[in-house]
């Protein structure tokens, strides 16, 4: 059985050891272990029943610790770490021969990020190692933003979950190409593309998944609770429904013909950071109800809004 705790230097004594931790990040909870190590990746994608062609993010405690992990840091991947990093980025560089190509599924590119939640850090400062760390759910569905999310799901699985509270950000880290002239984001994130484009100029955005995606996160059915999820209005007809059995994911108000009991409002006030914090405990919570369909409707589609939007795409793709 799993033990839930803040002691940081029981969570640095395993991942020394070679086990798998979950650790807090200000994005969402991370399913982490030695990123120099093949044997602990393979014990990282068996727990988290991810297939192997989906690579995973090293984490690092600054930039200069990424150095001897990559061939060179291109003037746009730079500007955007020194502007961003700690935060929510993840940078995709060239590799070298010290990143096991497991972590990478075989890709001569390397996804890496310097995280800024507290306690990660603390722990990232202990090791001489980066860690590599997926999101810590079962592959293919809702990242946890709490420790308690983690347990619920891959609890008997691993040794301990350092609980750093509920994620401050909520959303995954944005993923950001910079090996070529023009930067190019695959997964929208945490950092908006506002922001980036600010540093860095225009940039290609990745919009909708392919059979054979660049970022893997990219895969359409990711994300997405068990109850079917719905993208509608407010306006919506509920005529002859048992309104019992139907949840809604509101933005700000509530909708009406539905009880309210069976609502959660992601930001009352139209915060865009507050709903982006609330949209992933959110969806599990409506996915425990018991409910037979739920609905939600799109945010206004700038800054935070835009990656919110990409969340609950995915999430309705499971109909
Ligand atoms: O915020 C985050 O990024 C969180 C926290 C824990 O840091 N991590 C996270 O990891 O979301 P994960 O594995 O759930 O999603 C990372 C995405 C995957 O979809 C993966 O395909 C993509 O990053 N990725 C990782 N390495 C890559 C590579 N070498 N080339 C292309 N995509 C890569
Ligand atoms: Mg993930």
């Amino acid at each position: 059985m799993t033990r839930i705790g803040t002691d940081i230097s029981q969570a640095v004594e395993l991942l020394t050891e070679g086990e798998v931790v979950a650790i807090p990040t200000e994005t969402v909870y991370g399913l982490a272990g030695n990123g120099t190590s093949t044997e602990t990746a393979a014990r990282i994608f068996e727990i988290k029943n991810r297939p192997r062609f989906d690579p995973m993010i090293l984490h690092f405690r600054d930039l200069s610790a990424i150095q001897s992990f990559v061939i060179d840091i291109p003037d746009n991947g730079r500007k955007l770490a020194e502007a961003l990093w700690p935060g929510p980025l993840t940078l995709l560089l060239e590799k070298t021969k010290k990143v096991p190509d497991l972590v990478t599924s075989g890709s001569p590119k390397v996804a890496v990020r310097v995280p800024s939640h507290p306690m990660l850090v603390q722990v990232l400062g202990a090791l001489d190692f980066p860690l590599a760390a997926p999101s810590a759910n079962p592959f293919g569905y809702i990242s946890p933003t709490t420790a308690q999310h983690v347990a619920d799901q891959l609890g008997d699985q691993i040794p301990y979950i350092l609980d750093g509270g509920p994620c401050t950000i909520g959303l995954e880290s944005t993923i950001v190409d910079v090996t070529g002239s023009k930067a190019k984001v695959l997964r929208k994130g945490g950092v908006t593309i506002e922001s980036i484009e600010e540093l860095v100029g225009p940039v290609d955005v990745e919009e909708r998944s392919t059979s054979r995606p660049s970022a893997p996160g990219m895969l359409q059915s990711h994300y997405a609770p068990k109850t079917k999820f719905k993208l509608t209005d407010r306006s919506l007809k509920l005529e002859g429904v048992n309104v019992d059995k139907v949840g809604v994911l509101a933005f700000q108000e509530y909708w009406p013909g539905v009880p309210r009991e069976n609502q959660i409002l992601l930001s009352e006030s139209g915060d865009l950071y507050e709903a982006a914090r609330s949209l992933f405990a959110a969806m599990r919570e409506m996915d425990n109800q018991g409910f037979e369909i739920i609905y939600s409707s799109l945010v206004p589609d700038k800054g935070l809004g835009r990656a919110i939007n990409d969340k609950l795409r995915r999430a309705s793709m499971n109909v």
